[in-house]
């Protein structure tokens, strides 16, 4: 029997379709409160894309160029999310991006900085200076990478200025080092084992077959690591205890027009090869000839690899990219903080609305779906976990240390970078395709449908995350709701009025510190 409450407090199925003719987002509705035994902390945020693509937390950084490049994926996959490495930039350097996140192992230096038994200790003085090093000791290698020794700290003066690394460095056999195979699963532990078994080490170097250099462990990086372990994120990891990482591409064409198949044919097995778990065609109009065949041509060279396609924002558009074979479909079209699509183009749909469309062909046709774009604050994101799997977060990331970018002082306040992958320069960097544009029309025929932004420089992404982990955990506990399954199928919604958006957010006081 309809209770009093079920007349104004209706699920997703009666809510939406009773607003059918306005479009409506985050802030237009708001989520009512359940019976609940659940203690917020205690709410699982696992979500599954795909079966292959099992997240520990649902949230996706952005495939744009000042957010997500390896810094970023690892962060974001440590925490138990995902990152998406964008595909403005060569080729090359994207496979390298994708192996960084693949390789990493936490607390292990990957790139240690070496020098060479021929360079001389002042040369070495030189380097230090120069890029202002904290440190002096130094792994010595040969062109093939092979470990001949260390260079100690204690030798690195001005008065052996002269003397070359080879004469000064302790020999490889007197080096302490570990196989990479011996790190096993936990390779803090091993590595904090070593130092306490070896007194006075401080560096612990890391090798692997052929006795080439693959690593570095310091002390007191360790030391910091066990330190901050009360972390509670479980990181998102393959079936080869690897980080997940994604990356997107863009289906390139030909001069004459048609897909160059053997080009996106040959990216994306390099990814795959490098380990790559999903790829993303991330376009801004995702119904389109364009990216289907591009999805189609990937699901038919690769039938099992996870593709998440986008963007779209209606029933027909989710049908359409599942049926070319994409299994996680991106929804959003001009949400974006730094979007002007639907200023410029007339076009896109409120998120909520959209994602109420998407999710229920979604669910017809056995994919799932992402809530790409205008999350600003932990409670969207509860509002979009009601219809999808997972949220893609930008400009809540763009201002973390983890992100590409310089930091900018201005007026005392420190900022970095945010720009839309279809603002000028963005597209003048390489993302016109995503947009539908020709390259070499970047800079003068295309309409811009994006803009080019500052950040206010940020926490690291594991505090960022901390923070919407606790609100998102907390929405579920309000609830009742101990996982993203229940959340979707217990929530019930209530349309807001602008005074009822206003009671929302802090009123009437002097706001003495921000929060999200
Ligand atoms: P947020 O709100 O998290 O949005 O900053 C990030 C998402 O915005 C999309 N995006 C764009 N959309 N013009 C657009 O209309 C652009 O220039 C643009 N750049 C990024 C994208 O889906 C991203 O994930």
């Amino acid at each position: 029997m309809a209770t009093l409450d079920d007349q104004f407090y209706q699920p997703a199925d009666q809510f939406f379709p009773a607003h059918s003719g306005v479009a409506l987002t985050y802030d237009d509705v708001t989520l009512a409160t359940l019976y609940s035994e659940v203690i917020p902390r205690d709410a699982n945020l696992d979500t599954q894309l795909h079966e292959r693509l099992q997240l520990r937390l649902p949230i996706i950084s952005a495939d744009m160029d000042t957010v997500t490049e390896s810094p970023m994926a690892i962060a974001m996959a440590r925490a138990g999310g995902l990152g998406l490495i964008h595909c403005n930039m060569p080729e090359r350097q994207q496979l390298s991006e994708v192996t960084r996140v693949k390789n990493n192992v936490h607390g292990l230096i990957q790139e240690p900085i070496k020098v060479s038994p021929g360079q001389l200790i002042g040369e070495v003085l030189a380097m230090i200076d120069d890029r202002r090093f904290g440190f002096s000791t130094f792994p010595v290698v040969d062109e093939k990478n092979i470990l001949l020794g260390l260079l100690p700290g204690h030798v690195v003066r001005e008065r052996y200025a002269t003397r070359k690394v080879s004469e000064a460095m302790m020999p490889r056999a007197q080096v302490q080092t570990i196989h990479e195979r011996d790190l096993g699963q936990e390779p803090i532990v091993a590595a904090d084992k070593f130092f306490s078994a070896h007194m006075g080490i401080h560096k612990l170097l890391v090798v692997g077959d052929g006795d080439t250099l693959r690593g570095l462990f310091t002390l007191s990086d360790i030391e910091h690591i066990l330190h901050e372990r009360g972390s509670h994120f479980k990181p998102a990891r393959d079936d080869q205890f690897r980080l997940l990482c994604g990356a997107s591409i863009i289906g390139l064409r030909k001069p004459d027009g048609t897909l160059d198949r053997d080009h996106i044919a040959a990216q994306v097995g390099a990814l795959v090869e490098r380990g790559c778990d999903v790829i993303a065609v991330s376009t801004a109009h995702g119904h389109s000839a364009g990216v289907g065949d591009t999805v189609r041509l990937v699901r038919g060279i690769f039938p099992e690899l996870p593709i998440i396609a986008g963007n779209v924002t209606s029933a027909a558009g989710v049908e359409f990219l599942a049926g070319c074979g994409a299994n996680v479909i991106k929804v959003g079209q001009g949400p974006g903080s730094i979007c002007t699509t639907r200023v410029v183009a007339g076009v896109g749909i409120p998120q909520l609305t959209a994602l109420y469309l998407a999710s229920r062909a979604a669910a017809k046709c056995g994919v799932t779906i992402i809530a790409d774009g205008g999350i600003t604050k932990s409670g969207d994101i509860v509002k979009a976990l009601t219809l999808s799997e997972s949220v893609i977060c930008g400009g809540l990331l763009a201002g973390c240390p983890e992100a590409p970018g310089q930091i900018m002082e201005i007026n005392g306040k420190l900022y970095k970078q945010y720009r839309g992958m279809g603002s000028q320069a963005a597209m003048a960097a390489g993302s016109a395709a995503r947009y539908g544009h020709a390259a070499k029309d970047a800079t003068r025929k295309a309409a811009a449908e994006g803009i080019e932004a500052l950040k206010e420089v940020s926490p690291s992404v594991e505090l960022v995350l901390a923070q919407l982990t606790a609100g998102v955990q907390s929405g579920l506990g309000y609830l009742g709701t101990k996982n993203l399954g229940e959340l979707r199928k217990a929530a019930r919604f209530i349309r807001v009025t602008p005074a009822g958006q206003r009671e929302s957010a802090p009123h009437d006081i002097i706001e003495v510190k921000a929060t999200k």
